[in-house]
């Protein structure tokens, strides 16, 4: 095998294990990519979740104890997407197995939980760990970034980062694992989605400093499997106030994360405005990027101007498509996957790299403090 081929195993076959699946077998759309991912083996406790993985010719080994994939020498990466509260263990042993591992979110059901994965992390150095998430990753809001960080806006005013889903809004869909505290975790809805609205603002380092929560819990029974409602106890919509930065130059940033957000699908927004610029990015109108700026019109004065950048295919790592095609969410989990493994191999020079295990456990801490404010009806320091 030569050293740029990675055999991949993927623990858990449901939703996110099958997209990674089918993201894999786009790589040749990866111009120059140094490694060579090949999925090799895969693993459910339910057998026929299996199933599907038989169309992926490269899949040899299929299990029911994740064990098995650990004890394979020929496994170099594994990712892993199950149930929150068996993230801790299954992220650990992978990480103890000496595997490199792509954890999916929220990395550890608590704050304990992922500290309790860093810790075997800091027993075992060479594991190389990242944490899903791949928003950043659509072209705009690479661009967003960039602008961002030239420093353009003007004093930044404030910020806005909002993960935005509809699932829920039947009433009667059946509840899941996800929707229940001892599966989900007691931050709910933070949960499931604040590492997709939280990931940019702390790369950018933007770590709170203080933060004021709303949370909504919206529909407390579901149907469960015979049809009888059964308590649905995780907190469906969350409103984050923090505030970052020092008293004098810091900004208000809102995190918002909602599974009842009517009129929407499955959203992120990156807004940011500061006294001479701002940007807005969403992935519902992914082709585009909003870039706000106060500029001299000729015969008119200084005014504000809202200008939309066409932004194309192209995001962190190159592709083989035009570079005028629309992008989507396949897309961006192609190119999660494709910085994840260039950062593996040493290779990603000075693009936005994969979340860190240390960004997922700050997120822990985030919201640890959202439930207290919440509970307690006031600000939060952190
Ligand atoms: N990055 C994203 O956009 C995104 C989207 C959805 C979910 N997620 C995350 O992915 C993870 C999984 O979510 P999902 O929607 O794929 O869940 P899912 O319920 O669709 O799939 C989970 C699978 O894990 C299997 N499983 C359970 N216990 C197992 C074990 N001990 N060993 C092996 N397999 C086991 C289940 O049988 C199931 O097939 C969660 O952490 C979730 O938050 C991420």
């Amino acid at each position: 095998m030569s050293a740029q081929e990675v055999n991949v195993a993927i623990i858990g076959g449901g939703l996110m294990g099958r997209e990674i699946a089918a993201a894999l077998q786009r790589w040749p759309a990866l111009v120059d990519h140094p490694p060579r991912p090949r999925l090799t083996a895969v693993c459910d406790i339910v057998p026929a979740a299996m199933d599907w993985f038989d169309q992926i010719d490269t899949v040899t080994t299929k299990t029911t104890d994740y064990r098995d994939l650990l004890a394979d020498p020929s496994i170099d990466v594994v990712y892993v997407a199950v149930r929150h509260d068996l993230h801790q263990v299954i992220y650990s042993d992978v990480v103890r197995a000496g595997k490199d591992l792509l954890a999916e979110k929220p990395f550890g059901i608590d704050g304990p939980a992922a500290r309790a994965v860093l810790q075997a992390m800091a027993d075992h150095p060479e594991s190389f760990v990242r944490c899903s998430s791949e928003m950043p990753f659509y072209p705009g809001a690479q661009l967003a970034i960039a602008a961002v960080r030239a420093g353009g806006l003007g004093r930044i005013i404030e910020a806005r980062s909002a993960f935005l889903h509809s699932s829920d809004l039947d009433a009667d869909k059946p509840i899941n694992w996800k929707r229940q505290v001892a599966t989900c975790g007691e931050a709910g809805v933070m949960n499931d989605l604040g590492m997709h609205a939280w990931h940019v603002p702390l790369r950018l380092g933007w770590q709170p400093r203080q933060v004021y929560a709303v949370l909504q819990d919206i529909v407390p029974q579901r149907p469960g499997p015979d049809g009888a409602l059964v308590r649905c106890d995780t907190w469906d919509n969350a409103v984050v106030h923090a505030w970052v930065g020092g008293d004098d130059d810091g900004f208000p940033l809102a995190v918002e994360t909602k599974r009842l957000a009517p009129g929407e699908k499955n959203t992120w927004v990156f807004e940011v405005r500061g006294t001479e610029g701002g940007v807005r990015f969403s992935t519902k109108n992914a082709g585009a990027l909003e870039v706000f700026r106060v500029v001299d019109v000729p015969g008119v004065g200084r005014e504000q101007v809202w200008q939309t950048l066409d932004v194309g295919s192209q995001s962190s790592w190159p592709t083989v498509t035009g570079g005028i095609f629309e992008t989507g969410f396949s897309d961006a989990i192609l190119q999660m996957w494709a910085v994840f493994l260039a950062e593996r191999a040493g290779a990603l020079g000075d693009r936005f790299g994969a979340a860190t295990p240390q960004e997922a456990a700050a997120t822990h801490e985030i919201y640890a403090a959202a439930l207290r404010s919440h509970a307690e009806g006031r600000r939060i320091a952190l």
